[in-house]
């Protein structure tokens, strides 16, 4: 849920675009997949950024047999305790989320996650919208149980999240084959048409041997120290405009993750984070650096570092260096 962010402040020292020629050039054969970003505001609809979809195949409502239509369930805040039934929805889905990724920002943001909970205890559906700071909301993890689907649950989850929302800005990134119902259905107006994110996903195993490990004169790349992490956070201040601190700290600290900073002069010039999804994939995000070398010798170190994570997902922008 953090590489979201990097679409706020363009022009910066980001290096998606890098990234995404690196990743055709080092990975042919991963595939790619257009992923859809979507912003909205509450408060009027201009100046917002979006990009165009591209519609994967879409499961029909129809199709799904639906087991039941008078479930029994109420709409509450997830609690630590929900947190597997919780990832085990969003696992369903086929898309990525690290394995321990909703207890960090759970921590970060407690009241940002609401499920829909059957009295038994069974968890049906999840959304969460977390609180990035004043003025922005990013919301994510929206899914139900397949056999669930159709009978409102998603909308009344989503409904309680905005209300947690309230009147600030609300970021997104819908998923292949959803743009529409964010578009047509959530109001959330298209504002640009040339935004993309490439989903370069892989389950077979990457070598690292096809990237540099180069390290450009009086630069450390290494495994990040807790005394580094005062460094990333003002690197990744400067690059996101706002503090970060709280959820880089309990992100790269998370269970199945490593953070690999490079540092020069004492600055930190490069970050990145690889953890293992729900899906058991190596998953790369956020990654950051003011140089594509250094961005590559970070991206092999992560892949180094996690030996027993099979393959790899990263999302790189089309267009945001
Ligand atoms: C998206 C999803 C969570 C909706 O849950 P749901 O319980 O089926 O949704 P509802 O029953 O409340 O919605 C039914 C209708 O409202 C629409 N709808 C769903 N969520 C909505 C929302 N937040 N606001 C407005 N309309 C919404 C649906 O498109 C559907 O319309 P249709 O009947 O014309 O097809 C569910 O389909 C799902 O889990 N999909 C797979 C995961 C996924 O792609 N999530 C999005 C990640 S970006």
């Amino acid at each position: 849920m953090m590489s979201q962010l990097r679409f706020l402040r363009k022009g910066r020292t980001i290096l998606s675009t890098c990234l995404t020629d690196l990743f055709s050039k080092r990975f042919p054969s991963l595939s790619s997949t257009t992923f859809n970003i979507t912003e909205w505001n509450f408060q009027n609809s201009t100046s917002y950024r979006f990009k165009q979809t591209e519609v994967t195949e879409e499961k029909k409502l129809s199709d799904i047999k639906k087991k039941t239509t008078d479930v029994k369930y109420e709409i509450r805040p997830m609690r630590k305790i929900d947190v597997p039934q919780g990832l085990d929805v969003w696992r369903e889905t086929g898309m990525q989320e690290g394995t321990h990724s909703i207890y960090s920002w759970l921590k970060f943001d407690p009241h940002g996650f609401y499920v829909a909970v059957t009295n038994s205890g069974e968890v049906l559906g999840t959304c969460a919208a977390v609180i990035n700071h004043d003025d922005l909301a990013f919301i994510g993890l929206y899914s139900v149980r397949e056999k669930y689907r159709g009978l409102g649950i998603g909308s009344k989850i989503w409904n309680a999240c905005l209300e947690h929302v309230g009147t600030r800005n609300l970021a997104l990134n819908s998923a292949p084959g959803t743009l529409e119902m964010y578009r047509d259905k959530c109001a959330f107006p298209i504002v640009e048409d040339r935004w993309e994110i490439l989903l370069n996903e892989t389950d077979l195993n990457v070598s690292p041997a096809n990237l540099s490990d180069q390290v450009p004169f009086g630069v450390r790349v290494q495994h990040c120290r807790e005394s580094d992490l005062p460094l990333i956070y003002e690197f990744d201040f400067n690059l996101v405009g706002y503090k970060r601190d709280l959820v880089i700290k309990l992100t790269s600290q998370e269970q199945d993750t490593k953070t690999v900073v490079a540092i020069k002069d004492g600055e930190c010039i490069g970050y990145g984070t690889i953890r293992k999804t729900c899906q058991g994939i190596g998953y790369v995000g956020p990654l950051y650096a003011n140089d594509s070398s250094i961005a590559e010798v970070i991206l092999r170190r992560l892949i180094v570092s996690a030996p027993e994570v099979k393959g790899l997902f990263i999302g790189t922008d089309s267009n945001n260096a």
